[in-house]
């Protein structure tokens, strides 16, 4: 080893020790005669003192790395914001590994970089405690994470990454094959075919930290390539499932965290939806959307009357909101990405008083039955929205979000665990933007072809394919889509059938999903299982909104990394080996 220390390590016990340390230069100091350096590793920043001014400035500039050696000392001046803060190192040596050009910006917590600045240079950022302590806790939380289904006698099993492309779920991303000319492998977007033929071979309880691919549009929350936590299961029912994961859930956030997690409570698709107009509902606070059309219709007033929904939702404490935040609210819901017409708003004031943006309408009488419809108290400010069912259960949703932060309800360091169960197994896909367009007017499964649907609704697979509920579950936390999963299809005749609901003809089920049917005559037992998003679980613990800085090398927005410069052209003569035909 180059060094005795690392630099977050010395404390007054190891006083009058010569020790020698390694690390970047974070700053150098001039006072008086002496120079002060702060030296920085992984572990922390330990500072240094030179009896004479440094002249070779050059080698002790930001980001050079040093090999110091010293005796240890009790500082004059402690630093309370440093754990080695009651400390310095009085050089007697010092030799400089090597220099360092001067940094695109500052390696500290507050940076004076911008985004892109620091996507480039990423391994510069990475060198910053913050987006370190990201990487750390993620790793924190993949041995966790194996240790808790090691002992529940799962195995990780590696499942290949050059696979078949499906033309089901999103898009996939593509490799050409240069020994099969004109065929292409597509990078898996997740291993849950795989997963099952594993069922199939026995082994009764797999998982993987496994990235996966999916070429859809991004946010905050998606990557192209993600990470996730994915299990199968044999022999179990969903309820197995939800006890299992509930358990690493709990394990997880008492051992990284130190929170101990109650019960997880559950809740329908049906009544998310309609309690929350959301399939992930935050629950760490009520605000429940409320139907408001019975009470409020026949007044005359033509908006809401004319309307196929009108919802409320009760802010809490809100009465006091100025007309000037009321009228900001107002065009925050028509902003194209809410999509409402407008906010009907009635205060219930402290003095009992009811007040509304409709009193034409609407009389004292009238108001009082909203707000015991809504259930408001004294204090409190009751929103309405009003017009077709999806985009208002949809707007008042959003709302209901934008008004849990504007009341500073959503505290990240409190955490709400949902399970949602009883997802609908099709939905109609009108032409949705992540998918083939070719898959448009036609069911769609909301989870994945191979999810089974509830024994009981399987009869409306031919009269009523939408009302079929699926055995399928999503974990929530703090209104992040954390996991989901579901309870499959081991009988061939039933996976057939499905197929075709989906709109597949047996040719093409037995081309895309031959070997799934076939392995399943082979004795398929039951199974399920589910996938964590790792990256969303990684940036929830550690209190962000994106998963970009739990990620060592992420991509931006428009799917690129900046750093390397991909995705970039290749040449023709790659082209060409590759049989890709070209207009370059
Ligand atoms: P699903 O498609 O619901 O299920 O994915 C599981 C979890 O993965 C996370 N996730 C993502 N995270 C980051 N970026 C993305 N682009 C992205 N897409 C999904 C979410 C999600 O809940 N094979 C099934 C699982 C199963 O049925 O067992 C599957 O992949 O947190």
């Amino acid at each position: 080893m180059l060094r005795t220390h690392t630099c977050g390590e010395l404390r007054i016990a190891d006083i009058n020790k010569t020790v020698t340390l390694c690390g970047w230069v974070q700053k150098t100091r001039l006072m008086g005669g002496l120079t002060f350096i702060d030296l920085r590793d992984r572990y922390g920043i330990t500072q240094l003192m030179i009896s004479d001014s440094v002249s070779d400035k050059e080698g002790y500039a930001r980001e050079c790395v040093l090999k110091v050696t010293g005796i240890v000392i009790e500082r004059e001046s402690k630093n309370k914001n440093l754990e080695t803060g009651d400390i310095e190192i009085k050089l007697q040596h010092i030799e400089v590994l090597n220099t360092s050009i001067t940094p695109p910006f500052t390696i500290e917590d507050e940076t004076d970089g911008g985004d892109e600045l620091r996507m480039k240079y990423r391994y510069l950022d990475l060198r910053r405690n913050v987006v370190r302590k990201n990487l750390e806790l993620r790793h924190r939380l993949a041995i966790e994470t194996r240790n808790y289904l090691d002992k529940q006698q799962f195995i990780e099993v590696e499942t290949p990454v050059l696979i078949k492309s499906t033309p089901e779920g999103a898009r996939d991303f593509v490799v050409p094959s240069r020994m099969n000319a004109g065929q292409f492998y597509a990078l898996p977007q997740s291993p849950q075919t795989f997963k099952q033929l594993l069922m199939v071979s026995g082994f009764d309880r797999y998982y993987q930290i496994v990235k996966c691919f999916r070429d859809e549009d991004l946010r905050a929350d998606r990557q192209p390539e993600f990470t996730q936590i994915d299990c199968e299961m044999s022999f179990i029912e969903q309820e197995d499932i939800l006890q299992t994961f509930e358990g690493l859930t709990k394990h997880l956030f008492k051992v990284v965290k130190g929170i101990d997690i109650p019960k997880i409570p559950r809740m329908t698709y049906a009544n998310a939806m309609k309690y929350y107009g959301n399939d992930k509902p935050d629950i760490r606070f009520e605000m429940k959307l409320v139907d408001l059309k019975a009470t409020t219709s026949g007044k005359n007033f033509k908006v809401f009357d004319d309307a196929e929904t009108v919802i409320a939702i009760c802010a809490k404490g809100a009465a006091d909101y100025t007309r000037k935040q009321l009228d900001e609210l107002t065009e925050w819901v028509k902003r194209p990405q809410i999509g409402a017409t407008g906010l009907v708003y009635a205060r219930v004031n402290t003095d009992g008083t009811l007040k509304s943006s409709v009193d034409k309408f609407y009389n004292e009488d009238d108001l009082k039955n909203w707000a015991q419809v809504c259930e408001a108290q004294k204090g409190d400010l009751i929103l309405v929205l009003a017009g077709s069912e999806d985009k208002i259960r949809k707007a008042a949703s959003e709302l209901r979000l934008e008004m849990g932060n504007r009341l500073g309800l959503r505290d990240k360091t409190k955490f709400s665990c949902l399970w949602v169960v009883d997802f609908p197994l099709l939905e109609w896909n009108e032409g949705d933007p992540n998918l083939l367009a070719s898959l448009a007017g036609r069911w769609h499964a909301k989870h994945h072809p191979f999810t089974s649907p509830k024994p009981e609704d399987i009869e409306l697979l031919k009269t009523n394919p939408g009302n079929v509920r699926a055995n399928a579950y999503d974990l929530v936390i703090n209104g992040v889509e954390i996991g989901g999963g579901s309870i499959r299809i081991h009988n061939k005749e039933l996976q057939a059938q499905m197929f075709k609901i989906l709109g597949f003809d047996t040719e093409e089920a037995q081309k895309q999903f031959g070997f799934l049917m076939n392995a399943f005559e082979y004795g398929a037992p039951p199974h399920g299982g589910i996938a964590f998003g790792f990256d969303r679980l990684c940036s929830l613990f550690g209190g962000a909104d994106s998963i970009r800085d739990f990620i060592a090398f992420p991509k931006n927005n428009s799917g690129r990394d900046v750093m390397i410069d991909a995705p970039s052209e290749i040449s023709l003569e790659q082209l060409n080996e590759l049989a890709i035909k070209t207009t370059i």
